[in-house]
Protein backbone atom coordinates (compact mmCIF):
# COMPACT_ATOMS: atom_id res chain seq x y z
CA UNK A 1 0.00 0.00 0.00
CA UNK A 2 1.37 3.71 -0.77
CA UNK A 3 1.89 5.69 2.15
CA UNK A 4 -0.29 8.22 1.43
CA UNK A 5 -3.59 5.23 1.07
CA UNK A 6 -1.79 4.05 4.92
CA UNK A 7 -1.72 8.08 6.03
CA UNK A 8 -5.27 8.39 4.26
CA UNK A 9 -6.87 5.36 6.40
CA UNK A 10 -4.67 6.27 10.11
CA UNK A 11 -6.84 9.60 9.40
CA UNK A 12 -9.99 7.74 9.03
CA UNK A 13 -9.26 5.75 11.87
CA UNK A 14 -8.53 8.71 14.05
CA UNK A 15 -11.37 10.52 13.19
CA UNK A 16 -13.51 7.41 13.85
CA UNK A 17 -12.03 6.92 17.31
CA UNK A 18 -13.16 10.35 18.14
CA UNK A 19 -16.72 9.54 17.51
CA UNK A 20 -16.64 6.03 18.91
CA UNK A 21 -14.23 6.46 22.11
CA UNK A 22 -13.18 2.81 21.45
CA UNK A 23 -9.73 1.74 21.13
CA UNK A 24 -10.00 -1.00 19.41
CA UNK A 25 -12.02 -3.72 18.31
CA UNK A 26 -12.40 -7.98 18.70
CA UNK A 27 -13.42 -7.89 15.10
CA UNK A 28 -14.81 -5.66 12.06
CA UNK A 29 -17.52 -6.59 9.44
CA UNK A 30 -18.34 -5.61 6.04
CA UNK A 31 -21.89 -6.29 5.43
CA UNK A 32 -22.34 -7.00 1.33
CA UNK A 33 -25.95 -6.81 -0.70
CA UNK A 34 -28.29 -8.47 1.37
CA UNK A 35 -26.44 -8.50 4.71
CA UNK A 36 -27.32 -5.05 6.09
CA UNK A 37 -30.57 -6.43 7.86
CA UNK A 38 -28.20 -8.78 9.59
CA UNK A 39 -26.02 -6.18 11.06
CA UNK A 40 -28.41 -5.40 13.82
CA UNK A 41 -28.06 -9.22 15.23
CA UNK A 42 -24.43 -8.26 15.88
CA UNK A 43 -25.22 -6.05 19.59
CA UNK A 44 -26.12 -2.96 20.19
CA UNK A 45 -25.00 0.15 18.57
CA UNK A 46 -22.84 2.72 20.69
CA UNK A 47 -21.68 5.07 18.09
CA UNK A 48 -22.79 5.64 14.18
CA UNK A 49 -20.67 7.54 11.78
CA UNK A 50 -21.36 8.89 8.38
CA UNK A 51 -18.02 7.84 5.99
CA UNK A 52 -18.60 11.00 4.51
CA UNK A 53 -17.38 12.41 7.79
CA UNK A 54 -14.61 10.56 7.35
CA UNK A 55 -11.44 10.91 4.81
CA UNK A 56 -10.79 8.61 2.13
CA UNK A 57 -14.28 7.07 1.64
CA UNK A 58 -16.61 7.46 -1.96
CA UNK A 59 -19.86 8.03 -1.54
CA UNK A 60 -22.26 4.66 -1.55
CA UNK A 61 -23.39 3.88 -5.14
CA UNK A 62 -25.18 0.87 -5.41
CA UNK A 63 -29.43 0.25 -4.04
CA UNK A 64 -28.79 -1.98 -0.77
CA UNK A 65 -25.61 -0.28 0.33
CA UNK A 66 -25.22 2.73 2.85
CA UNK A 67 -22.15 4.46 4.04
CA UNK A 68 -22.65 3.96 7.68
CA UNK A 69 -19.75 2.81 10.12
CA UNK A 70 -21.36 1.73 13.44
CA UNK A 71 -19.71 0.75 16.77
CA UNK A 72 -21.37 -2.15 17.97
CA UNK A 73 -21.44 -3.48 21.72
CA UNK A 74 -21.80 -7.59 22.35
CA UNK A 75 -21.08 -8.62 25.65
CA UNK A 76 -17.62 -6.95 26.79
CA UNK A 77 -16.37 -6.99 23.50
CA UNK A 78 -16.53 -4.29 20.73
CA UNK A 79 -17.33 -4.54 16.93
CA UNK A 80 -16.74 -2.28 14.07
CA UNK A 81 -19.87 -2.89 11.44
CA UNK A 82 -19.51 -1.29 7.82
CA UNK A 83 -22.88 -0.72 6.57
CA UNK A 84 -21.76 -1.03 2.79
CA UNK A 85 -18.85 -1.21 0.35
CA UNK A 86 -17.43 0.60 -2.32
CA UNK A 87 -16.82 -1.53 -5.07
CA UNK A 88 -14.14 -2.00 -8.27
CA UNK A 89 -16.92 -1.32 -10.63
CA UNK A 90 -17.30 2.22 -9.42
CA UNK A 91 -14.52 3.25 -10.71
CA UNK A 92 -12.50 5.18 -7.90
CA UNK A 93 -9.90 2.41 -8.36
CA UNK A 94 -8.46 -0.02 -5.89
CA UNK A 95 -7.48 1.87 -3.20
CA UNK A 96 -11.15 2.98 -2.61
CA UNK A 97 -12.32 -0.39 -2.75
CA UNK A 98 -9.95 -1.68 0.69
CA UNK A 99 -10.04 1.89 2.59
CA UNK A 100 -12.77 0.56 4.52
CA UNK A 101 -10.45 -2.72 5.36
CA UNK A 102 -7.48 -0.69 6.06
CA UNK A 103 -9.23 2.19 8.18
CA UNK A 104 -10.77 -1.02 10.06
CA UNK A 105 -7.41 -1.86 10.91
CA UNK A 106 -6.00 0.98 11.57
CA UNK A 107 -8.90 1.67 14.16
CA UNK A 108 -7.74 -1.94 16.15
CA UNK A 109 -9.50 -4.27 14.63
CA UNK A 110 -7.33 -7.48 13.82
CA UNK A 111 -9.86 -9.82 12.26
CA UNK A 112 -11.96 -8.48 9.05
CA UNK A 113 -15.13 -10.69 8.62
CA UNK A 114 -16.31 -9.69 5.00
CA UNK A 115 -19.26 -10.92 4.10
CA UNK A 116 -20.97 -10.65 0.36
CA UNK A 117 -23.83 -11.93 -2.08
CA UNK A 118 -23.27 -14.20 -4.60
CA UNK A 119 -23.95 -16.57 -7.49
CA UNK A 120 -23.25 -20.04 -7.16
CA UNK A 121 -21.89 -22.07 -9.61
CA UNK A 122 -22.61 -25.39 -7.87
CA UNK A 123 -25.91 -27.06 -7.63
CA UNK A 124 -25.47 -27.93 -3.63
CA UNK A 125 -25.15 -24.41 -2.76
CA UNK A 126 -28.42 -23.50 -2.74
CA UNK A 127 -29.85 -19.59 -3.23
CA UNK A 128 -30.61 -19.05 0.40
CA UNK A 129 -27.42 -20.44 1.86
CA UNK A 130 -24.43 -19.14 3.52
CA UNK A 131 -21.23 -20.19 2.32
CA UNK A 132 -17.59 -19.80 3.98
CA UNK A 133 -15.27 -18.97 1.36
CA UNK A 134 -12.53 -21.33 1.65
CA UNK A 135 -10.43 -19.43 -1.02
CA UNK A 136 -10.57 -17.09 -3.46
CA UNK A 137 -9.70 -16.82 -7.63
CA UNK A 138 -9.37 -12.68 -8.23
CA UNK A 139 -10.29 -11.98 -11.83
CA UNK A 140 -10.65 -8.61 -11.19
CA UNK A 141 -6.99 -7.95 -13.04
CA UNK A 142 -6.25 -5.66 -9.96
CA UNK A 143 -4.57 -5.56 -6.80
CA UNK A 144 -4.88 -2.64 -4.13
CA UNK A 145 -1.26 -3.53 -3.17
CA UNK A 146 2.07 -1.65 -4.79
CA UNK A 147 5.34 -1.85 -5.15
CA UNK A 148 7.45 -5.09 -3.44
CA UNK A 149 5.12 -6.36 -0.91
CA UNK A 150 4.79 -10.22 -1.76
CA UNK A 151 1.88 -10.96 0.55
CA UNK A 152 1.96 -14.86 1.53
CA UNK A 153 -1.77 -15.76 0.27
CA UNK A 154 -2.35 -19.56 1.38
CA UNK A 155 -4.31 -19.03 4.48
CA UNK A 156 -6.03 -15.95 3.32
CA UNK A 157 -9.63 -16.81 4.61
CA UNK A 158 -8.05 -18.04 8.14
CA UNK A 159 -8.79 -22.30 8.63
CA UNK A 160 -8.78 -21.10 12.37
CA UNK A 161 -11.60 -18.38 11.91
CA UNK A 162 -13.18 -20.90 9.36
CA UNK A 163 -13.14 -23.80 12.09
CA UNK A 164 -14.50 -21.49 14.94
CA UNK A 165 -17.66 -20.03 12.36
CA UNK A 166 -18.24 -23.77 11.85
CA UNK A 167 -18.62 -24.00 16.08
CA UNK A 168 -21.31 -21.78 15.45
CA UNK A 169 -23.13 -23.94 12.71
CA UNK A 170 -21.50 -26.67 12.05
CA UNK A 171 -23.86 -27.13 9.11
CA UNK A 172 -21.79 -24.37 6.91
CA UNK A 173 -20.57 -25.56 3.48
CA UNK A 174 -17.13 -24.07 2.11
CA UNK A 175 -16.42 -22.87 -1.42
CA UNK A 176 -14.34 -21.09 -3.48
CA UNK A 177 -15.31 -17.76 -4.55
CA UNK A 178 -14.65 -15.91 -7.70
CA UNK A 179 -14.06 -12.31 -8.08
CA UNK A 180 -14.62 -10.31 -11.06
CA UNK A 181 -15.03 -6.46 -11.82
CA UNK A 182 -18.55 -6.22 -13.30
CA UNK A 183 -20.69 -4.54 -13.29
CA UNK A 184 -22.36 -7.04 -15.73
CA UNK A 185 -23.18 -10.59 -14.44
CA UNK A 186 -21.15 -13.41 -16.60
CA UNK A 187 -22.33 -14.77 -19.64
CA UNK A 188 -22.90 -18.61 -19.67
CA UNK A 189 -19.60 -19.46 -21.31
CA UNK A 190 -17.67 -17.44 -18.58
CA UNK A 191 -19.35 -19.19 -15.56
CA UNK A 192 -18.49 -22.49 -17.21
CA UNK A 193 -15.03 -21.48 -17.48
CA UNK A 194 -15.11 -20.43 -13.84
CA UNK A 195 -16.62 -24.10 -13.14
CA UNK A 196 -13.84 -25.80 -14.67
CA UNK A 197 -11.40 -23.83 -12.80
CA UNK A 198 -12.51 -24.42 -9.44
CA UNK A 199 -15.09 -21.57 -8.16
CA UNK A 200 -18.07 -22.44 -6.78
CA UNK A 201 -19.41 -18.71 -6.12
CA UNK A 202 -18.81 -15.65 -8.11
CA UNK A 203 -19.05 -11.86 -7.04
CA UNK A 204 -18.07 -8.39 -7.38
CA UNK A 205 -16.32 -8.08 -3.89
CA UNK A 206 -14.27 -9.20 -1.30
CA UNK A 207 -10.97 -10.38 -2.95
CA UNK A 208 -9.12 -7.07 -2.98
CA UNK A 209 -10.47 -5.97 0.73
CA UNK A 210 -8.63 -9.82 1.83
CA UNK A 211 -5.38 -8.90 -0.21
CA UNK A 212 -5.14 -5.17 1.60
CA UNK A 213 -6.19 -7.42 5.00
CA UNK A 214 -3.61 -9.67 4.43
CA UNK A 215 -0.88 -7.69 3.55
CA UNK A 216 -1.53 -5.59 7.07
CA UNK A 217 -1.42 -8.52 9.19
CA UNK A 218 -5.23 -9.58 9.79
CA UNK A 219 -7.23 -12.46 9.52
CA UNK A 220 -10.36 -12.68 7.48
CA UNK A 221 -13.41 -15.09 7.35
CA UNK A 222 -15.49 -14.58 4.22
CA UNK A 223 -19.33 -15.45 3.87
CA UNK A 224 -21.21 -15.17 1.08
CA UNK A 225 -25.15 -15.42 0.71
CA UNK A 226 -26.04 -17.10 -2.14
CA UNK A 227 -28.63 -15.06 -4.06
CA UNK A 228 -29.14 -16.65 -7.19
CA UNK A 229 -27.57 -19.69 -9.33
CA UNK A 230 -25.29 -18.00 -11.98
CA UNK A 231 -25.89 -17.60 -15.64
CA UNK A 232 -26.67 -21.17 -17.39
CA UNK A 233 -27.69 -23.03 -14.16
CA UNK A 234 -30.09 -20.44 -13.21
CA UNK A 235 -33.02 -20.79 -15.98
CA UNK A 236 -34.30 -17.05 -15.41
CA UNK A 237 -32.31 -13.66 -16.55
CA UNK A 238 -29.99 -12.34 -13.38
CA UNK A 239 -30.82 -8.83 -11.58
CA UNK A 240 -29.83 -6.98 -8.32
CA UNK A 241 -33.48 -6.84 -6.74
CA UNK A 242 -33.04 -10.76 -6.76
CA UNK A 243 -30.08 -10.65 -4.84
CA UNK A 244 -31.15 -7.90 -2.46
CA UNK A 245 -34.39 -10.15 -1.80
CA UNK A 246 -33.05 -13.07 -1.07
CA UNK A 247 -30.70 -11.29 1.15
CA UNK A 248 -34.10 -9.59 2.85
CA UNK A 249 -35.36 -13.15 3.27
CA UNK A 250 -32.19 -14.37 4.30
CA UNK A 251 -31.91 -11.11 6.94
CA UNK A 252 -32.93 -13.07 10.63
CA UNK A 253 -30.88 -16.28 9.87
CA UNK A 254 -28.10 -14.37 8.59
CA UNK A 255 -28.52 -12.09 11.74
CA UNK A 256 -28.39 -15.46 13.97
CA UNK A 257 -24.87 -17.01 11.75
CA UNK A 258 -23.49 -13.44 12.42
CA UNK A 259 -24.04 -12.98 15.91
CA UNK A 260 -23.18 -16.70 16.53
CA UNK A 261 -19.84 -16.40 14.69
CA UNK A 262 -18.95 -12.84 16.53
CA UNK A 263 -19.49 -14.54 19.35
CA UNK A 264 -16.60 -17.32 18.27
CA UNK A 265 -13.98 -15.44 16.93
CL1 LIG B 1 -24.16 -14.50 -10.97
N1 LIG B 1 -22.22 -12.80 -10.70
C1 LIG B 1 -21.58 -11.81 -10.09
N2 LIG B 1 -20.46 -11.36 -10.67
N3 LIG B 1 -21.97 -11.25 -8.96
C2 LIG B 1 -23.08 -11.73 -8.40
C3 LIG B 1 -23.83 -12.75 -8.96
C4 LIG B 1 -23.35 -13.28 -10.16
N4 LIG B 1 -24.90 -13.00 -8.17
C5 LIG B 1 -24.82 -12.16 -7.14
N5 LIG B 1 -23.72 -11.39 -7.25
Amino acid sequence: MSTEDLRTAQRAADELRRHTGVDSYAAAFVMGSGWAAAADALGEVVAEVETSALPGFQPPAVTGHTGRIRSVRSGDRDLLVFLGRTHLYEAHGASAVVHGVRTAVAAGAPRIVLTNAAGSLNTELPVGSAVLIADHINFTGESPLVGPSFVDMSDTYSASLRAAAREADPGLAEGVYAAMRGPQFETPAEIRMLRMMGADLVGMSTALEAIAAREQGASVLGISLVTNFAAGLAGQPLDHREVLETGRDAAASAGSLLAGISAKL
